[in-house]
C-alpha cells in the first residue's frame, strides 16, 4: 500500500511548484501531474495546500538525564509530538556523565529510542576527555554512523568540558571528517554569577537569566570559533539566543570559516519578561542560554534572513512543573533547564516566519528541514522531496488556526511557553516512511517504527 498526494504545492528549499507525489514502500517513488493510485494506495487532497519535505529538529532531548531528574517526553512521546507538528526525523544527544563509559552510553541511548515512532539519529556529547576518547570518536564515525560531536562550555562540574578538553575533541574530530557542536557559554563565569546572586537572597526564577547573561554567551561563542580556526575545525553552536553571538559567528564566517548557528523559536518569539511571571510561573522559562531581553529576537531574524545562523532547532528538553521545576522554588540554581518545543516549530516559523515576511516560504524549509539534513549528512534521504529520498513529507493547512495550549498538545508535559500563541498555519497530514501517521488532528503512530539513521562524515 502507498500514499499519493494529489495536487498540493510542493515546497522545497529551492523551488514551489503544483503537482503529486506518490510514495512506495516507504520511498517518494514518483513526482509529476496526473499520476494515478493503484487499488489500496491511500489518495491525500492537498489541493490549497503546501507539501513539504518532513521537518527536521536536530537538538532534541528525550528522556535526558539532567540536573537531578529526567526530561519528561520519552522517545515515544516525543516523536509523537514532533510527528503531530510535521517534524519527522530527530537528532538526540547520547550524554553519559563526566566519567561515564561512552559505550554504555550510548548503548543505553539505543535502547531508549528503540520505541521512537519517528527517524532518530544521534550526536555524541564529549563530556570528559580521557586516554581512550579519541578511539571512542573514531568509532562513534567509523562504525556507529555518528558524523558529530557535541561539547558543553556551560554546566561546569557536571557534563561541561574545560577548553583543553575542547581542543582534544576539536582536534580529533579535525582528523575524522565529523563535526563539533557547542553550548557556548562561559561556564565559570555563569557559576561565578549565580552564586553572588544566591548569596545576596535572590532565589527566584528571575535570577536565572542575569547569572547567564548575553556577553557570557557571546564571550563563549567567540572563543569557540577561535579554536575551531586553530584547529582547522567546522564548527555548529546550538540554541544562538542573541546579539554577541551572532556577531561571533558572522565574524568567523566572514573570514572564512565554517561555523554554523542554531536558534530556536523560545528564542525568536518570547523575551525575559516571561521571567517576571508570579507563583513561580518563571520556572517554565528556565533554560539556558536564558530568553533575552526585546532586541536580541529582531538580530535572530535578521542572521536567519543573511544565512548568519542556518537552522532553527527547538532544543525540546521539557520538565514539568509539578515535582520537577519545583525542584528549585528556594533555589533558582536547581530548577532543571529546558521546556518542550518539538510539536510547534514548524506552526510558529510559518506563523511568525513567513505570514510576518520575515522568511521566504523557501527559507522556512530550508531552516526546519533541509538544511540540517545538509549539515548533519542526512541528505538527500532526508529533508528533500526527490524520487528515492524517503517518504517523509507534510501537507500543511496553510488557512488552518489554533491556539497553542498545554491542555492540547501533545507534549508529556504540564507547561506550554507558548500557552496562547496563535498560530495560522497547521499540519493536516503527515507521512512518515511512506505511512500516514497524523491526519487532521489525530495521530495514528506506532511504537518502535522509528528507524535509527547512520548518518555518513561529511
Ligand atoms: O536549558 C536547556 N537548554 N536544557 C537542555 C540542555 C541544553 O543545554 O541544551
Ligand atoms: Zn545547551
Ligand atoms: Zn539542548
Amino acid at each position: 500500500m502507498g500514499v499519493l498526494i494529489k495536487n498540493g504545492t510542493i515546497v522545497t528549499a529551492l523551488d514551489q511548484y503544483v503537482g503529486d507525489v506518490l510514495c512506495r514502500d516507504g520511498k517518494i517513488t514518483g513526482i509529476g501531474r496526473d499520476l494515478t493510485a493503484s487499488g489500496d494506495d491511500e489518495v491525500i487532497d492537498a489541493s490549497g495546500q503546501y507539501v513539504f519535505p518532513g521537518g527536521i529538529d536536530p537538538h532534541v532531548h528525550m528522556e535526558l538525564p539532567f540536573m537531578g531528574t529526567v526530561s519528561a517526553d520519552d522517545f515515544e512521546t516525543g516523536t509523537a509530538a514532533g510527528v503531530a507538528g510535521g517534524t519527522t526525523s530527530i537528532i538526540d544527544f547520547v550524554i553519559p556523565g563526566r566519567g561515564d563509559d561512552y559505550d554504555e552510553a550510548l548503548r543505553w541511548w539505543h535502547e531508549k529510542a528503540d520505541k521512537a515512532v519517528a527517524d532518530y539519529a544521534f550526536h555524541m556529547a564529549i563530556t570528559w576527555w580521557g586516554d581512550d576518547t579519541a578511539k571512542v570518536m573514531r568509532r562513534c564515525v567509523q562504525e556507529e554512523g555518528i558524523n558529530s560531536f557535541k561539547t558543553f562550555m556551560a554546566y561546569r562540574g557536571a557534563i561541561g568540558v574545560d577548553d583543553h578538553e575542547l581542543i582534544q575533541v576539536m582536534k580529533t574530530s579535525k582528523e575524522l571528517g565529523s563535526l563539533v557542536t557547542v553550548h557556548a557559554e562561559h561556564g565559570d563565569m555563569v557559576v561565578e554569577l549565580q552564586n553572588s546572586l544566591f548569596a545576596a537572597g535572590h532565589t527566584e526564577p528571575k535570577y536565572h537569566p542575569m547569572s547567564r547573561p548575553a556577553p557570557v554567551e557571546g564571550e563563549a561563542t567567540a572563543r569557540a570559533a577561535m579554536l575551531a580556526r586553530m584547529t582547522g575545525q567546522p564548527l555548529y553552536v546550538v540554541h544562538v539566543t542573541c546579539e554577541p553571538s551572532i556577531d561571533a559567528i558572522a565574524k568567523a564566517r566572514a573570514q572564512g570559516q565554517t561555523v554554523y548557528g542554531e536558534t530556536c523559536p523560545q528564542y525568536l518569539l518570547l523575551d525575559d519578561s516571561v521571567y517576571d511571571k508570579p507563583d513561580f510561573e518563571g520556572a517554565a522559562y528556565v533554560m539556558s542560554p536564558p530568553i533575552r531581553p526585546l532586541g536580541h529576537q529582531d538580530k535572530l531574524w535578521a542572521a536567519l534572513k543573511a544565512g548568519v545562523l542556518q537552522t532553527v532547532a527547538t532544543d525540546h528538553c521539557p520538565f514539568n512543573q509539578a515535582k520537577q521545576k519545583e525542584m528549585g522554588k528556594d533555589d533558582f540554581r536547581l530548577i532543571p533547564n529546558g521546556a518542550a518545543g518539538i510539536e510547534h516549530r514548524l506552526s510558529l516559523m510559518y506563523t511568525y516566519g513567513v505570514l510576518e515576511n520575515r522568511i521566504t516560504l523557501n527559507e522556512f524549509v530550508d531552516l526546519t528541514s533541509t538544511r540540517a539534513a545538509k549539515i548533519f549528512g542526512l541528505y538527500p534521504r532526508k529533508g528533500s522531496i526527490t524520487p528515492g529520498a524517503d517518504a517523509d513529507l507534510v501537507v500543511f493547512d496553510p488557512e488552518a488556526t489554533g491556539t497553542i495550549s498545554a491542555a492540547t498538545h501533545h507534549h508529556k508535559v504540564d507547561r506550554n511557553i507558548f500557552e496562547g500563541f496563535a498560530v495560522k498555519g497547521l499540519a493536516s497530514h503527515v507521512v512518515c516512511n511512506g505511512r500516514v501517521q497524523y491526519k487532521n488532528g489525530k495521530l495514528d503512530v506506532e511504537k518502535g517504527a522509528g528507524r535509527y539513521l547512520r548518518r555518513s562524515a561529511s
